[in-house]
């Protein structure tokens, strides 16, 4: 592709078009997310049949280029997305799949610097948070321009049940999954709200809403993607519009707060490590991170979350 010299003009380039990548690559033609879309996938017919695919549904929603792309196309790209990387099998442990997706992380951040890319890396590929400190380390990019998609589907998923719970709009629910995307995740309750309403003020009018139920509210966002695989093998449809979702908010200069896995430097008494908490986003990447000022049980699941993650990062980056 030409480059494009309209700083009006945005580019994403996605790395990964597996059922994630494409995922995310047609909700960010529904969204109308950017100006411009590049695929790329060692997969190279997957990569232009996709391309070619998502492009004949432009006319229907957005102008935008969508194509097949390599490294070299990053060079100019506002943000990279990377969603490659081998998914968890039966009987394989985290730490199998940390040490191949760094491998394979290693393989893509690389040559993406070498093009000489100076965007916004957003990770999606797990585990993100340890994936999105690769990422940090093996770019050498400043903590703000490298961002991983964290619990912004968590929290979306605990927004669901809330709102399936209450029968409201969840989009009128503020609230965050925090922590690891993963098992160690959990629900900031103490900070969450439905319209303006604390969670025990909502208490007070909705007697369904027991501390039992928002146990098992968690329980469910937790095993929320355990559940799907289980039904159908994977999850994308989720994350990959949770990714359009923060490339919109990156591209627009929104300073939106959302949840995602950024670089903790004395937050949550935390340091060097990438978790999920509240951030504002804009052109320039994170902006601020939002510490939630948790009650001691949750700043406990913090830290508990926050060791996990540690231990795991030792092992792979050894
Ligand atoms: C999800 O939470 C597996 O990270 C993926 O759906």
């Amino acid at each position: 592709m030409t480059s494009i010299t309209n700083k009006n003009h945005t580019k994403v380039i996605l790395v990964g078009d597996g059922a994630v990548g494409s995922s995310f690559a047609y909700a960010m033609a529904l969204q109308g997310t950017a100006n411009e879309l590049g695929i790329v996938d060692i997969a190279k017919d997957k990569t232009t049949g996709d391309a070619l695919d998502i492009a004949d549904a432009t006319p229907y929603t957005y102008p935008k280029a969508v194509y097949s792309a390599d490294y070299n196309d990053t060079k100019d790209a506002d943000i990279v997305v990377i969603t490659a990387g081998a998914p968890q099998k039966p009987g394989e442990t985290r730490l199998d799949l940390v040490n191949k997706n760094l491998n394979i992380l290693k393989s893509i951040v690389e040559p993406i610097v070498a093009a000489g890319f100076n965007g916004i890396f957003v990770v999606a590929a797990n585990p993100v948070d340890i994936l999105t400190y690769g990422t940090l380390k093996l770019s050498g990019f400043p903590k703000e321009r490298v961002i991983g998609s964290g619990t912004s589907l968590d929290s979306a998923r605990l927004r669901k049940f809330v709102a399936q719970e209450l029968q409201v709009d969840p989009r009128s629910i503020h609230g965050y999954m925090l922590g690891e995307h993963g098992d160690s995740e959990f629900a900031a309750w103490s900070h969450t709200t439905i319209g303006g309403l604390t969670i025990a003020e909502l208490q007070q009018s909705h007697p369904q809403l027991t501390n039992d139920k928002l146990v098992e509210i968690n329980e469910r966002v937790v095993k929320a993607a355990y559940e799907i695989i289980n039904l159908k093998g994977a999850t994308f449809y989720g994350v990959g519009t949770a990714l359009a979702r923060i490339c919109k908010a990156l591209l627009s200069d929104e300073n939106t707060v959302l949840p995602l896995s950024v670089y903790m430097e004395g937050q949550y008494g935390l340091n060097d490590l990438y978790i999920g908490s509240p951030a504002v986003v804009n052109r320039n990447g994170v902006r601020e991170i939002l510490e939630v000022p948790l009650s001691s049980e949750e700043q406990h699941k913090m830290q508990q979350s926050a060791a996990q993650l540690k231990h795991i990062a030792n092992e792979g980056f050894e």
